[in-house]
Parts: structure tokens; sequence; C-alpha cells
């Protein structure tokens, strides 16, 4: 018996043959004694006791007295234990210790289940009185589990613990109990294994050969890795060999990989290593109600997806070098120097890619490509040879020169240049700056000769003159390039009746008037006369220097040239020849016209002491800003219109400004000479104003 009792209310419900058991109170103890006990009982007797104690008890039976007719085979009175199901539990009569009958003893008797009937028979007649019987009874708590029949399947399929009138089934671990509370299946749905690595086998392994299973188990791990089954050796699955071979038709386990087709097994081969190249498997095992599997049992392990490798960079490199890219793993990419890195076709600063769970690197290889300088800065009056092809890039040459004669490097002919890693051209000392042409001065391509002695001069030749500068400011005036946009020339050109002209035309570069005035005139941007010069009544012509500011710069040439300002603290040996050119007077047949033509003469430096007594009696002083040059008896002088040219001395093979040619005593005169600004007293202004004014 000793079913739980609601099967049994399930049952009888279910059958409408009994009342609900849940309202009967069975008792779990009594007493029974043969009728009229302790007095002798009578003949021809049939009593029946059904003694029925709660389910899943049974029933101790102790008698406290028998006194029963005692006979061979109790054949004449008797009590009779029957269980539940009519089997003799024992037929009882005599006395204790009586040599005739079957007397329980002081043992107590069990019933089998939880109901047992006693009849007590007697015969029409007794020799002598007997008492009959007296017994009590009791429920027993029935130890269902320890009740083993062979034949049959046991209570619980694994564990049975007994209980005060039933039993409880459980299962072992990794199983749970059925339904039906009896049996138990393995627990093996909705497992899901989300470690790295880990084991997994089939219910009971090795042991157990389970039917009617299905498993399934899922390893799931993060994206990025893959899951590796190793199986044991151990794997048996019931498989049935056909003609084209084993077939997983009953028993199988089904390895699902996403996107890829299932795989079953079945047999006793060990699949051994299965990589999946996922991280995401389905174990399904199934087993039906028949055959026998032993089961599996595996190590799964995962690995880190790999990302193709970057290959090599061509003038670059990838770090860190590795055989294989993991997921998670990052590689830098660099440019060799001079290199530079470029992605959808734009430079960027660095690059790190990362290795995706995907097993892609998450950006494409940048390119490495060489860096250019971009075209060098032109260089004002002056060009660039391409060393090393015409390109911009890395380690290109370039050679800087100005354009002879008329302009110079500044410390050397020509200056090679790079195209350095940091992008800029730089030169051998690594400076990046373009060098600067500056103009020559002093150096005119043709040399003008002497003219010492010839009254009015000498015509001058192309290109002998070429800071020779026309001015038409008021009437005509000189003037003198030495720089390439400033012309120095007399103050008094610039100032009448002691107010500064405003109009002004600046012409040069030809040695015929009526050539020059039909060239466009250079536009002034301003005009800087001496702040000293102050000479309203045209006797004190101390200071007479100006200097006039171009609006563009001049690119020289062979007939138009600056000339060179006197060195510092520069003097003038008596005697010594200089060379004075202009567009202004001259005589011809005894008469002054004013000359269409550059003329020059060359007229001799004059001792100061002698200039001085020269002007003895005029009214015009000779200062120390000033120089006189000329000969004694006048042949050699400058006159009106020359007015702001130069006394140009030569200091070696260069020609200097030494003087600017001011005023005279009538021209061409004996015993008058040329005057002159002294230019080296007026350096540091000269200087100053063009810096002060050069943008
Ligand atoms: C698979 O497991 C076996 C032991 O069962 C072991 O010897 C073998 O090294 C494993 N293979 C791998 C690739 O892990
Ligand atoms: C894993 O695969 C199963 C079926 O193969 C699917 O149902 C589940 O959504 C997948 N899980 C992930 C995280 O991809
Ligand atoms: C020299 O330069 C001047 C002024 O720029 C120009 O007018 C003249 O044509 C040039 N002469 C030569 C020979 O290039």
């Amino acid at each position: 018996m000793g079913r739980p009792n609601w099967i049994i209310w399930l049952l009888c419900v279910l059958g409408c043959e009994c009342l609900p058991v849940a309202d009967v109170v069975w008792p779990n103890h009594g007493k029974i004694q043969s009728p009229d006990f302790p007095q002798p009982y009578g003949p021809d007797l049939l009593e029946r006791w059904d003694l029925r104690v709660a389910d899943g008890y049974q029933i101790q039976l102790t008698f406290t007295h028998m006194d029963i007719e005692p006979t061979q085979d109790c054949s004449y009175d008797a009590l009779v234990l029957l269980s539940d199901d009519k089997k003799l539990l024992g037929k009882f009569c005599g006395q204790e210790d009586s040599p005739d009958g079957n007397h329980p003893g002081n043992q107590p008797i069990l019933s089998p289940g939880n109901k047992m009937s006693l009849v007590f028979q007697t015969d029409d007649t007794n020799s002598e009185p007997h008492k009959g019987f007296s017994a009590h009874y009791q429920a027993m708590d029935i130890d269902e589990c320890a009740l083993l029949d062979p034949d049959s399947e046991p209570l619980c399929s694994q564990i049975c613990h007994n209980t005060l009138g039933s039993y409880l089934c459980s299962c072992h671990h990794g199983f749970e109990l059925r339904p039906d509370q009896h049996t138990c299946m393995a627990s093996c749905v909705g497992g899901v294994f989300s470690e790295l690595m880990g084991h997994l086998s089939s219910p009971g392994f090795p042991d157990a050969s389970l039917r009617k299973l299905d498993c399934r188990y899922l390893i799931s791990v993060e994206p990025g890795f893959t899951v590796t089954l190793n199986f044991t050796s151990t794997f048996h699955i019931e498989s049935d060999e056909g003609e084209e071979g084993s077939s997983c038709l009953y028993h199988w386990l089904e390895v699902t990989v996403q996107d890829q087709q299932p795989v079953r097994l079945c047999g006793d081969q060990s699949p051994g290593l299965m990589i999946t190249n996922s991280n995401n498997v389905t174990l399904d095992f199934h087993t039906d109600s028949e055959g026998v599997s032993d089961g599996w049992s595996l190590h799964y392990s995962t690995e880190r997806v790999s990302c193709p490798s970057p290959g090599s960079l061509t003038h670059g490199r990838v770090t860190p070098a590795f055989n294989q890219y993991l997921y998670k793993d990052y590689i830098h990419i660099r440019c060799d120097q001079g290199y530079k890195l470029m992605m959808y076709g734009r430079e960027i600063d660095s690059s790190v890619i990362r290795c995706q769970s995907n097993g892609q690197w998450h950006l494409p290889l940048p390119e490495c490509q060489i860096i250019d300088c971009g075209k060098p800065e032109e260089l004002l009056n002056g060009g660039i040879k391409y060393l090393s092809g015409s390109d911009y890039q890395h380690r290109s040459v370039i050679q800087y020169h100005c354009n002879e004669p008329y302009y110079n490097l500044v410390g050397g002919v020509k200056v090679s240049f790079t195209c350095t890693a940091d992008r800029k051209w730089r030169d051998n000392n690594d400076v990046p700056v373009v060098p600067v042409c500056l103009p020559v001065c002093g150096k005119p391509t043709a040399r003008a000769g002497q003219a010492g002695r010839i009254l009015g001069g000498k015509l001058a030749l192309p290109d002998t003159f070429p800071w020779q500068v026309l001015l038409n400011v008021n009437g005509r005036g000189g003037g003198i390039m030495i720089g390439d946009r400033w012309v120095m020339t007399a103050a008094h050109n610039l100032v009448h009746n002691g107010i500064q002209v405003d109009k002004d035309q600046v012409r040069g570069g030809h040695i015929d008037v009526n050539e020059l005035i039909n060239r466009a005139a250079a536009s002034v941007a301003s005009l800087h006369v001496h702040p000293g010069y102050d000479n309203p009544n045209h006797i004190n012509y101390d200071n007479d220097i100006a200097l006039i500011r171009l609006q563009n710069r001049i690119t020289f040439n062979s007939s138009i040239m600056p000339i060179c300002l006197p060195p510092d603290g520069a003097t003038y040996v008596d005697g010594v020849m200089g060379l004075v050119s202009g567009f202004g007077v001259s005589q011809k047949d005894g008469t002054s016209i004013l000359s269409n033509k550059l003329m020059f003469f060359s007229p001799p430096v004059v001792n100061q002491q002698t200039c001085i007594r020269s002007l003895a009696g005029e009214s015009q002083r000779l200062t120390d800003n000033m120089i006189c040059a000329g000969m004694p008896d006048g042949k050699s002088d400058a006159c009106q219109g020359d007015s702001g040219s130069a006394l140009a001395i030569s200091q070696g093979d260069i020609y200097t400004a030494a003087g600017i040619v001011s005023w005279g005593i009538d021209c061409n005169t004996r015993g008058k000479y040329g005057v002159y600004t002294r230019v080296v007293n007026y350096l540091d202004w000269i200087k100053k104003t063009m810096n002060d004014n050069d943008i």
C-alpha cells in the first residue's frame, strides 16, 4: 500500500467507489476481546473484526491473553488473522505453554497493509471452559522504502524517504522529480553556460542510461569568443546501423550553431574536438523510451576571435607584430619618417585599430603617403631650381638663386633647401626661412670711363649710371637710386620757398630724357626731407638731403640699379676723382642748354679749406655736411638740373654715393667748385628713415 494519500483520493474520486477518505479518521489503536471475555466463550461462535488504521500504517496486534481450546491445527476453535487480500496471517488456539494448539506468544503480529481481519470461530462443544482472548492493536508506520520486492519497480526511481504513514521520493543532483512523484528525470533544460570554459555531460554520466530525455544545453559566451567542444573518449549514444551507416534516429546529440546545419551525433566513437567558430552553441540530447545510451561528456573551451592579419604597410609599421591578432587586440599604425597617414583620402593624426568581436578590424588599414612640402615660396628677384625632379616630396632638394648680377643671395650664391619630415623646406642649417635677394649696388654693368677736362661733360653710355633718376618736380632734377624703393635726392628739389611739394615724378632707367618721359613715372609713396633743411633764401644748403619712398619695388636690371651708400666714417682724400652724372645744363659752343641726354664728368675732391676760401665774399657758407669737387679751372662742374644727382666715388670696385649735387656759385666758373651734400654724415638718418618706413 503506502501510496501518498492524495493519489488514493484521486483514484477514489475517479472510481466513485468509496467515501472521501479525507473525512474519515481511523483509530490508531484499539482493543479486541472475545465475547464475554474474561468469561468463557460460548459455542458456535463466528465473530469477525475488520481492523483498519490510516493509510501508510500497518497494524501491530499484540495478545495480552489467549485461551482457546487447543487442538491440533486449531481445527475446533480458532482465531484466524487475515490480511487485506485474504492472506492468512495466523491461525491461533491453545494457551501459553499448552502442548497442543498454536499460541502467538508475546510476539506482535504485523499486518502487511493498513487492514487486518480477525475471525473467531468456535465449534459446538467445549470440553472445558476457555476464556477466549484479549488483544490490543496499534497503528505502526510502514517503512515503505524498505519494502523490497525484486519483481516490481522500486517505489522511487532514485531516493526514497520514509515518512510517518507515507514516503517521499527525491532525486540525485542533476535530476528532478517528475509529476508522478516517483520517477526522476534529468534536469537538463534551460541551462545556459556562459563561462569561458566548462564541463557538460549527459544526465547521470557515466552511470545513467536514461530514457525519454530531451535535454537542452546552451553554451552562450560573450561575442568575440568561439566555443570549442572537446568530447571525452567515453561516448555512447544508441545508433541504428543501417545500410547507409549509422543513423541517429531515436537517440541523438544535436549540436546547433547559428547559420549552420545542425550536426547529429550518435554511435560509440567520440567526436573528439569540435571547433564551432561560434559563441553560441546549442546541444540537444534526445533519447526515446527504448534503447540504451550511456551518454557523453565534454569539456568546452573558448578562444578569442581572430582578425585577419593586417598585412604589411609600405613605408610604415604595424605594431605590435603578432602572428595572430585576436578580439580586443589593438594595433598602432605609424608611418616611416617622411610619410603621412592617409585614410579615406584624408590625412589622419594617428591610427589605432581594434580587432572587433566579429573578427573584423574596426577600421581599414590606412596608407602611408610620402609627405610633401608644397610649392616652395618664390624668391623675389630670384628663382628656384629643382635638383631632384619637380615634385615637392620628402627629401626633394631645391636650390634658390638670385637674379645675378643685379641681386645677391645673402650668404652665398646658391642655397639648397630640402623638404624635411616636418614638411618644411629647410636649408643645410635646418633654417626654414626663405633667403632674400638683395640688390647689388654700385656695380654698373658698363663703366663710364673718365671725362675730366671736357667742358660740359661727356655723353654717358647706356648702363654706365644706372642709379641715375630723373625727377620732374619743379623743373628738372636728379635723384639717386639707393634701394629698390628708395630714391635719394637734394632737399631743395622737393622744397620751394620753404614749402614741401606734394607733386613729384620719378623716372629712371635710361640715358635719354625723351625716352624717359615717355615712360610711366614710378608712384611715390612718401617724401622725407631732412628735418634740418631750412633754406628759404637759398643761402643755407646745410642738410640738403631728402628721400623718396616709391610705392612699388623696382626690379633692377642693367639700366636701373642702385648705388651703394658710403661706408661708415668714409673720408675722401683731396684730389680723388669722382663721377657726376645728370640731365642738367651743359655747355655747347659756349651757350648753356638743358641736356636731354645723360651727361657725366669726373671732378676731383677739393680740399675743404680750399673750398671755403673759394667762397669768400659769397653769402652761402660751406658746412661740414658738404663736400666740394671740381677743377680749379671750373671745367668740371655740376649745374642746374643736375641737383640731386650723385657724386659717385669708387671704393674698390664699387661706386658709393659720396655726395648729392647741392649747389654752386655759377657753373663752370674758374675758381669755383661744385658743392655736394656729404652723404656719410647722414647714414644714420638715412637708415632710420628707410627702416621706419619700409614695411
Ligand atoms: C581534449 O581533451 C583531452 C582529454 O580529454 C585532452 O588530452 C586534449 O588535450 C584536449 N584537446 C584540446 C585541444 O584541448
Ligand atoms: C543562440 O542560438 C540560439 C539558437 O541557436 C538562439 O535562439 C539564441 O538567440 C542565440 N543567442 C544569442 C545570444 O545569439
Ligand atoms: C629695366 O627696368 C626698367 C624698369 O623696370 C624697364 O623699364 C626696362 O625695360 C628694363 N630694361 C631692361 C633692359 O630690361
